[in-house]
């Protein structure tokens, strides 16, 4: 039975090796594509997603745009610095222009319908900040029946990338996050920037991916800024597919080993805001200082075969 997905998304880099991944699978079902404010703003995000499905031949699958900034507090910046002024490293407008029109709903909509019609349960994959996915569990409460998992790029267990407390997706709407992984809505994967950095490709594999075919080439011509950026956080010649990581999840349920506890977002305006917070106690000191009910428990990714994972990579992408 293929995996019934929904990407939310705000490519970026990062998110077009994700939307293909999953574009590009055949057993996966991907029933629909949102995209949320983030690395550039919605009107870029929303065109590179659309761009990206057209790349993969794949005018079945809507595309509806959502949330142009935060749920409460705008954001101070994106991150046209990490993946070029469009999104794509300035190479969008190279990409195939979507014969499909833009879905007249809006990202909450299409969500909610998609969920309500689908005869089994959907898995959704948000790979940007969390604003279209909080309003979708505050409008649609019914609908949360119908999720599967929310497997969720976003926070770091240790340092962060955009401060050092926070992780992008996170920082960019700490409100929504917090929304979404203590509500209790869904099941919740987290997959922190911890686990996505150790998952890091390296020069030969871009440059496998970029002698796969034309999708990979096209992908492959995407990555020059964003690999500059990460030539100078890594130390060395590799770039980080954070997204492809949580999609591969998404995808493959069990490629990442995970450990289920609480995690919190610090919503404050200190140094610390955006940082997520997992609560990593033995279950008996937390249920001695925590006293009332215990707080809902998300499955956060620690571990995964490295070289597993970018072989699946590769092996899809091609
Ligand atoms: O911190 C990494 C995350 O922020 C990724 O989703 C990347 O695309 C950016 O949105
Ligand atoms: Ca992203």
């Amino acid at each position: 039975m293929a995996q019934k997905l929904i990407i939310d998304t705000d490519p970026g880099v990062d998110d077009a090796f994700a939307i293909a991944l999953a574009a590009l699978s055949s057993d996966v079902d991907l029933l629909g594509v949102t995209t949320v404010h983030g690395n550039v703003p919605l009107s870029a995000t929303t065109i590179n997603a659309r761009r990206i499905l057209a790349l993969c031949k794949r005018a079945d699958v809507p595309v509806a745009a959502g949330a142009p900034r935060p749920l409460v507090h705008r954001s101070p910046h994106e991150a046209g610095e990490v993946h070029g002024s469009d999104g794509l490293s300035g190479r969008s407008a190279a990409l195939p222009e979507p014969s499909r029109p833009l879905d007249e709903r809006d990202a909450v909509t299409l969500l909610a319908e998609l969920l309500e019609a689908s005869d089994t349960p959907v898995t959704i994959a948000p790979i940007g900040p969390l604003t279209n996915i909080a309003a979708l569990l505050a409008a649609h409460p019914a609908a949360a029946a119908k999720i599967d998992r929310i497997v969720i790029m976003g926070g770091a267990l240790g340092h962060g990338n955009t401060t050092a407390a926070a992780e992008f997706n996170i920082w960019s709407d700490p409100e929504a996050a917090q929304r979404v992984l203590t509500g209790g809505d869904a099941p919740c994967v987290l997959v922190p920037m911890d686990l996505t950095y150790r998952c890091a490709v390296d020069a030969a594999w871009l440059d496998e991916l970029d002698a796969s075919g034309p999708i990979g080439a096209a992908l492959h011509a995407l990555t020059p800024d964003y690999r500059t950026h990460y030539r100078g956080a890594l130390g060395w010649d590799g770039m980080v597919v954070h997204d492809a990581v949580a999609v591969a999840e998404a995808i493959r349920p069990g490629t990442l080993r995970t450990e289920r506890v609480p995690v919190q977002v610090e919503c404050s305006f200190g140094p610390g805001r955006g940082a997520t917070l997992a609560d990593r106690r033995l279950p008996a000191l937390r249920a001695a200082t925590d006293g009332a009910a215990p707080a809902s428990e998300v499955d956060v990714a620690v571990d995964t075969d490295l070289a597993a994972l970018r072989a699946l990579l590769l092996d899809r992408l091609r």
